[in-house]
């Protein structure tokens, strides 16, 4: 293992002269809750982004699908046995299904087969035992939280602490949806409009893998979108300057996977920085990069604290390095860490 806890200075000298150091000025990067507080409560559940406010999280992240009856609701996935009890609940026991889903065959209960009163009769449960067994004192407590449940929430905290909380709501599978009579787009604008969120300066960003979500909601709606793109070979030609110019044309901004700026070897060795946030700043957009955690597991070799993969690492010097490399916000599992890596 590389030695631990090396200052910001001493990691940028050892990545070379090469390294494209973004020419624009960081203003103060925004600390997006990932699935809330999901280091510390299950995921997608109010008591996760409760968490995240009470943390200090600028916005909290809700993944969103769509229920049979047609309510948004947060899940990460739309097939849900691995967040909630389903699997150990008989009633539900014929509504296991194989279905492909984006081009892959999935098995497992789905949202779109279930009514909301029906989801609402089934419990939260961490996504990550092995890695997170703390959280397992959780299972079985809380709901799947409806959209519009969450913007209370938002709301609530809101007047409690004095400050906005913004919302950085995510549509999951949106061209699936689509085809199955289950359009998100409509819905999630129309929520998101009866609450007082419909213009660029308010404090909302929608988030979308697919760029033809992002089309249409750019038609709908002036609330600032981001196109997310991992590092996976089907997102490349979005992530090259003409690629990042044209999704300028519907976005505000990227939500890049952190390898595309700090490539990372299969053994865990981080390689040189990509020009990546130079180029999308080149083309007017914001960069939100994800997911920072604490998990020993998700970190660079030389960031890691031992050898234990549930063990927390250095993920304030990788926050600070990819501020240092010019990114706008941090999607974290861990906002109050997150928070002090900032400071
Ligand atoms: O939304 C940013 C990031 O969350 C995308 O990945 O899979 O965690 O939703 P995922
Ligand atoms: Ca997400």
């Amino acid at each position: 293992m590389p030695r631990q806890g090396l200052a910001l200075a001493a990691l940028v000298a050892t990545l070379g002269a090469a390294m494209p150091l973004s020419a624009e000025p960081v203003a103060k990067p925004i600390v997006i809750a990932h699935r809330g507080a999901s280091g510390e409560r299950p995921e997608h559940t109010l008591a996760s982004y409760e968490r995240a406010i009470a943390l200090g999280a600028d916005f909290v992240e809700p993944d969103l699908v769509m229920t049979r009856d047609g309510v948004l609701v947060a899940r990460h996935e739309n097939e849900i046995s691995g967040t909630t009890d389903v699997a150990a609940r008989p009633e539900f026991a014929h509504r296991k299904t194989t279905k492909s889903i984006d081009g892959e065959a999935v098995t497992g209960w789905f949202t779109e087969d279930f009514t909301l009163a029906e989801l609402k009769t089934l419990r939260a449960r961490e996504r990550l035992p092995k890695l997170r067994p703390q959280n397992t004192v959780y299972d079985g407590q809380f709901e799947i939280p409806t959209l519009q449940e969450i913007i209370d929430l938002v709301r609530a905290n809101e007047t409690a602490a004095g400050r906005r909380i913004g919302l950085y709501p995510e549509t999951k599978h949106p061209g699936y949806f689509q085809g199955i009579g289950l359009a998100m787009e409509r819905p999630l604008v129309a929520m998101l409009e009866k609450n007082g969120y419909s213009h660029a300066g308010d404090p909302v960003f929608i988030q979308s893998f697919e760029a033809e979500n992002l089309k249409e909601l750019r038609g709908l709606t002036k609330l600032r979108l981001i196109q997310l793109m991992g590092a996976e070979p089907h997102f490349a030609a979005m992530t090259t300057p003409e690629g990042l110019k044209s999704v300028a044309t519907y976005a505000d901004g990227v939500g890049p996977a952190k390898a595309l700026i700090v490539p990372v070897s299969k053994l865990g060795k981080r390689e040189a920085p990509t020009r990546f946030v130079a180029d999308a700043h080149a083309a007017g957009l914001k960069v939100h990069a994800w997911t920072f955690r604490v998990e020993n597991y998700f970190l660079p070799a030389d960031m890691r604290k031992g050898l234990n993969p549930r063990g927390r690492g250095d993920m304030a010097a990788e926050i600070r390095l990819f501020v240092e490399l010019g990114v706008d916000g941090v999607f974290s599992d861990n906002p109050g860490e997150a928070l002090a890596a900032l400071e």
